[in-house]
């Protein structure tokens, strides 16, 4: 049985929740569910934006048939070949023969690689600025590299003002029967699991995020409707504020993130320490434990913050396990501009210190501050004197920011 939204007079989404999934990509955990977004215009011809993932594809087969109401589908658009949404295309256009592909010469080349089909007389290949005219409707193509991967582009609706803008504004989180983002409270609710959706997925890529965000500048736009979680219709500024901070590696909030690893609590012990001074001078403070907390999170907040610390022990002379992988998450999605701060523990040869900042220095714009806190074992008496430094040295750096 069918199950839709209606977008405006002659769209429809037709996509589909997916709450079962527990690692998005295999990695990042959905503990909300995501949505799969696909939508349908009813014009003189009918065009279908994306299809979705496997895992939601009957539901999608009903929303599509019920939608199209027993009329052909004259136009799949295609904006992203990642199988989250291209999973579905073979059986789509295996469904809907006269259905033309309209995708570019990447998607071409990857549909030819993922589909044994072979699809090559069904394309209708398009290039940035190219129109397409399904009556009422004019589309024009906006090409997007690397926001996801390098074949999408998105797809800008002159006639309703929508721009289709793949995974671009999407969000982690389940539609759960909204699908406006004005139907729910999506900078107090939402926010937090968007920015891990953008840090995670393209946050690597600022620099061609910043371009299509400055081609999308010049676009009157009424909708914009994502592969993942809402469709914006209105009070998309403050939304589109927060990609250009993100995209450009600009912190929102002064303030520091503890990320720490800690095998028995002595770093764990000196890391709250240092939280407690740092709350003390008036600087606010998120903690994680990277053995507890999955790095996509630390990695969202990492984008939240100004200013980081990163306290762990040294584990097989090199950095322990969990604080390895969050860095070489962090240094992966290319964070930029960040003020960073080291704590080490290590019972016979400290190392994990250096080898943070080893890991770290290569990030453009990373500044350290502070003295490396060295602990043997467990932190000293005498040493509190030099959690006290740090935490000066962070809170000057802040209140200077400010
Ligand atoms: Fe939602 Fe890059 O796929």
């Amino acid at each position: 049985m069918h199950c839709t939204k209606r977008i405006t007079d002659d769209m429809i989404w037709v996509g589909a929740d997916d709450r079962r999934l527990a690692l998005f990509e295999g990695v990042y955990g959905v503990p909300d569910g995501v949505s799969y977004n696909s939508y349908l215009i009813l014009d003189e011809q009918t065009i279908l934006f994306d299809t979705v993932d496997k895992a939601v594809a009957h539901n999608f087969f009903d929303n599509v048939a019920y939608g199209l109401g027993g009329r052909k589908l004259d136009y799949l658009v295609i904006s992203h070949m990642e199988p989250d949404h291209a999973a579905t295309i073979e059986d789509i256009a295996l469904r809907y023969p006269e259905a033309k592909i309209v995708c570019n010469v990447k998607i071409r080349d990857m549909l030819a690689r993922f589909f044994p089909t072979d699809l090559s007389d069904r394309l209708h290949i398009v290039k940035e600025g190219d129109t397409l005219s399904t009556g009422r409707h004019e589309f024009t193509f906006v090409m997007a590299p690397m926001v996801h991967w390098p074949e999408v582009m998105m797809t800008y609706d002159k006639t309703d003002k929508i721009l289709f803008s793949a995974d671009a504004f999407g969000s982690f989180g389940a539609l759960n029967g909204r699908i406006f983002a004005d139907e729910v409270d999506f900078m107090a609710e939402y926010l937090d699991e968007a920015r891990r959706y953008y840090t995670n997925i393209v946050g690597k890529y600022g620099t061609q995020v910043q371009a299509v965000l400055r081609k999308a500048a010049g676009l009157e736009i009424n909708y914009v409707c994502p592969l993942h979680s809402f469709v914006w219709r209105r009070d998309f500024d403050g939304f589109l504020a927060k990609y250009l901070q993100w995209s450009s590696y600009t912190p929102e909030v002064k303030g520091v993130l503890i990320a720490y690893a800690s095998v028995y609590g002595h770093t764990e012990n000196a890391a709250n320490i240092l939280a407690a001074k740092l709350s003390d001078r008036g600087v606010r403070v998120k903690m994680y434990d990277t053995s507890v907390t999955p790095s996509s999170y630390i990695v969202s907040d990492a984008f939240k913050y100004s200013h980081l610390v990163f306290a762990a022990t040294t584990y097989n002379a090199g950095v322990f396990i969990t604080m390895e992988q969050l860095l070489s998450d962090i240094t992966h999605h290319n964070l930029q501009n960040r003020k960073v701060a080291l704590i080490e523990n290590g019972s016979w040869a400290p190392v994990s210190g250096k080898l943070m900042r080893d890991m770290l220095e290569g990030l453009k714009g990373t500044e350290f501050i502070g003295e490396k806190v060295t602990v043997k074992s467990s932190l000293a008496e005498s040493q509190l004197a030099e959690l006290d430094a740090l935490a000066d040295a962070i809170a000057a750096d802040i209140s200077a920011g400010e």
